[in-house]
């Protein structure tokens, strides 16, 4: 016989990630393409050297380094392995009764239905609009007395789509503040909006003790591999996150390549500009082939191909380059280097492609 399981995690999605395959170029999962910097592998292989020591269980010297970038205060800053761990740990610290309910657009990134489930909390999911970016009003009408926790994904995963900061500024003002909203900013380092539009989150959450900022270190700064990413919000909210972590789950090298991160980050941010430079190229050849692309202000595109969506992965697949699609709404494609994304586009506006899926 076997052991006992939760039968309720039947009906819990695995998270999906973007596939691998030898020798296939892969734009199906939002890394970048950038190794580490020198100054970065340089830490990493001297944390190595003390793998045998358990890593800063508070995470003291990053967290120090988050806040003095970001200027609050420590106590305000959370670390975990990666992101997606603080949006596990959010709904842990916010949800204890089935009735309570976690609200987020759709769709959104994946690992939110995950971890509202998997806590026993009830995932409350709001269309996106027909622009595939958050409705916010919508969002805010749908919060009621149970509403825990609203996720923001500004710019989401997987549309790339992002509001501005008085969009994002009305919203906060209408939400109760009993209710945590958690605005994830996984993707920030891509937007390119005009300085006085542009949504930072940790500046728009200066004074609101119910907003909490996610970011990574894990796309713009290129440590996906190591997993790190923090929360930026009240000492209330980060007690609270620290006390549910997993203890050591950022482990002595993630810490020391996040530092590393943060020391050489006008080098790295620069190159999130050829990202930006790339995406809007490849946006602007698919539109003149005649896909609909909605606005992205991520590192990736969002080519809403319906029903369609499966095979065009699997014909791009055919084709030599991953990318990713999504049920029947549409396919992701990551902005990776340019030879990749011209592989990717001789097969998206080959003409045989266009006529197989835009007519
Ligand atoms: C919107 C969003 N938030 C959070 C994450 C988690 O990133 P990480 O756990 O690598 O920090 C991702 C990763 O794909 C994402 O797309």
């Amino acid at each position: 016989m076997s052991a006992h399981i939760r039968p309720d995690l039947d009906a819990i999605p695995a998270y999906i990630a973007g596939r691998s395959l030898p020798g296939v170029v892969k734009l199906a999962s939002n890394e970048t393409t950038f190794p580490p910097l020198p100054s970065v592998a340089k830490a990493i292989a001297e944390a190595a050297e003390q793998a045998n020591r358990y890593p800063d269980i508070h995470v003291s010297e990053l967290r120090a380094a988050i806040a003095e970038f970001h200027d609050v205060a420590i106590e305000q800053v959370a670390v975990g392995c990666g992101s997606v761990a603080l949006c596990q740990e959010i709904v842990q610290i916010t949800c204890g009764q089935p009735t309570d309910e976690v609200l987020f657009a759709w769709r959104s990134f994946e690992a939110y239905p995950i971890v509202t489930q998997v806590a026993g909390a009830r995932a409350v999911q709001v269309p996106l609009n027909s622009e595939y970016a958050h409705d916010l009003d919508a969002l805010a009408a749908a919060v009621t007395p149970n509403t825990r926790v609203v996720f923001v994904c500004n710019p989401n995963n997987p549309t790339g789509t992002a509001h501005r900061r008085a969009d994002i500024e009305r919203f906060l003002d209408v939400v109760p503040d009993t209710v945590l909203v958690v605005l994830d900013e996984a993707y920030y380092e891509y937007l390119r909006f005009p300085a006085d539009e542009h949504p930072n989150g940790v500046e728009l959450g200066r004074g609101r003790p119910n907003v909490l900022v996610l970011r990574t270190f894990s796309k713009a700064y290129g440590l996906a591999g190591l997993r790190v990413g923090y929360g930026i919000g009240d000492p209330a909210v980060i007690t609270a996150l620290m006390k549910v972590r997993v203890p050591f789950s950022v482990n002595r090298i993630a810490q020391a390549a996040a530092i590393a991160s943060l020391e050489a980050r006008h080098e790295l941010l620069e190159r999130t500009d050829a990202v930006v430079a790339e995406r809007d190229r490849m946006r602007d050849a698919l539109v003149a082939a005649g896909y609909r692309v909605a606005a992205s202000q991520a590192n990736f595109l969002w080519l809403p191909l319906g029903e369609r969506s499966a095979e065009y992965g699997a014909a791009s697949a055919e084709a030599g380059v991953l990318v990713r699609p999504y049920g029947t709404d549409g396919v992701r494609v990551t902005a990776g280097d340019s030879h990749e994304n011209d592989l990717y586009l001789r097969f998206a506006t080959d003409p045989a492609t266009v006529e197989r899926f835009l007519n």
